[in-house]
């Protein structure tokens, strides 16, 4: 039995992940190695926990000496690494603790599979999820490939593109078999509401203001977090070692135009008279160093994988618009504590 580790599988992509993983390879241990911060939360894999393949394990990936005797324990024979500081608002307020887990972390893990693989890589792979964030931003033209120059803005993107250079650094330097994808903006079920989508649909359910930054013209490409998970089990497993893979939903929208579609959907599931929502629409001082846009060219996956986005936006907005206004109590648990006060100190 191959025994496979996520990292982050408590959170949303990972959550995501770790469900797909249990239920369709029987044939894996799976084990999810989850520290439980803010965003972490054992509810969103419920559903899979006593499953007979699968274990949860609460540790911090910032502890060495946790993380290295977790491996010699285990011998993992696969890692697929999502655990992460994700928010690029926090990183703006802490920098430091997107060094500790998202570059620390990394190379906490690097150096346990660098030393239990270090006779035998044959079957062995280190799969790091990383964000087409490292490249920085785009202007009203072009996309992102696997070799567009790295450009990291945000201390997130820093902190990511850090650990993604470590990675590729050890593919190099100790022959680690890697491989590392960059994957635009997810959106789905089980996501924290501290990004847009989930925040916006949090925030129309309880009828308060948008806060849309700036003038609203961003731009983001949405990928629904279901057709990312396909895309790592399809990479982990099919995936070239030492490559770079681009992941993205050919879906780009201008931030304004995208709330405006969520106020549209929202009355119209919530039985509100059209325009209602759209009247919390509030513009609020902008991010610092916001990238202008983000766009995926995804077409080495396509071509060399065969992956492509199977929801189109339309579902994958109304299968998430129900699935929070299904799971009222997941929102109300995530929302309270803590989150109150992160609210107040990013929106006041
Ligand atoms: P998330 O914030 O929802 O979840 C992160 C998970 O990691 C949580 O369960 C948290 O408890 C855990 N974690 C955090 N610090 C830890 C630590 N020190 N030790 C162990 N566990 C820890 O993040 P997400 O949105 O699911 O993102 C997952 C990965 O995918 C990240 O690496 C992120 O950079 C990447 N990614 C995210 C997106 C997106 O749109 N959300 C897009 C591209 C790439
Ligand atoms: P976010 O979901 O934080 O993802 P990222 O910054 O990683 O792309 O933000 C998506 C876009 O939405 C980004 O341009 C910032 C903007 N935004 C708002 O306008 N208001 C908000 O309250 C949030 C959280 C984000």
């Amino acid at each position: 039995m191959k025994k496979i580790l996520i990292t982050g599988g408590a959170g949303f992509i990972g959550s995501h992940v770790v469900r797909r993983f249990v239920n369709r390879y029987p044939e894996y241990k799976i084990y999810n190695l989850d520290a439980l911060t803010y965003a972490g939360n054992l509810e969103n894999i419920a559903d899979i926990e006593s499953s007979a393949n699968y274990e949860f394990i609460k540790g911090d990936i910032t502890d060495a000496d946790f993380v290295n005797d977790l491996f010699v324990k285990h011998q993992f024979d696969g890692v697929l690494h999502l655990a992460a500081e994700s928010h690029v608002d926090r990183s703006i307020t802490d920098p430091l603790a997107f060094v500790r887990t998202n570059v620390i972390g990394t190379m906490n893990l690097l150096n346990a599979v660098r030393e239990i693989w270090k006779d035998n890589k044959q079957g062995k792979r280190f799969y790091h999820i990383s964000t087409d964030e490292v490249y920085g931003t785009l202007g009203a033209e072009g996309l992102f490939t696997e070799t567009t120059p790295y450009s990291p803005n945000s201390p997130y993107s820093a902190s990511k593109a850090a650990s993604d250079h470590f990675v590729r650094a050890y593919g190099e330097t100790y022959g680690l078999p890697y491989v590392i994808t960059n994957c635009s903006n997810n959106y789905g079920p089980n996501h924290f509401p501290e990004k847009l989508i989930p925040l916006m649909i949090n925030n129309i359910i309880n009828n308060k203001p948008l806060p849309v930054y700036g003038d609203g013209k961003y731009t983001r490409d949405w990928l629904y977090v279901i057709d990312h998970a396909v895309a790592i089990d399809l990479v982990f497993h099919e995936g070239k070692n030492h490559e770079t893979y681009n992941i993205g939903g050919f879906n780009e929208w201008q931030n304004i135009d995208l709330v405006h579609l969520l106020c549209q959907k929202m009355d119209e599931k919530l039985g509100r008279p059209e325009g209602t929502s759209a009247q919390l629409i509030t513009y609020v001082k902008d991010r610092p160093g916001h990238d202008l846009r983000y766009a995926i060219d995804a077409n080495k996956i396509n071509k060399e994988l065969g992956w492509k986005p199977s929801v189109t936006f339309e579902e994958g907005l109304s299968q998430t618009i129900d699935w929070y206004l299904q799971n009222t109590d997941w929102l109300e648990s995530v929302t309270s504590g803590n989150y109150q006060k992160y609210y107040d100190q990013q929106y006041q």
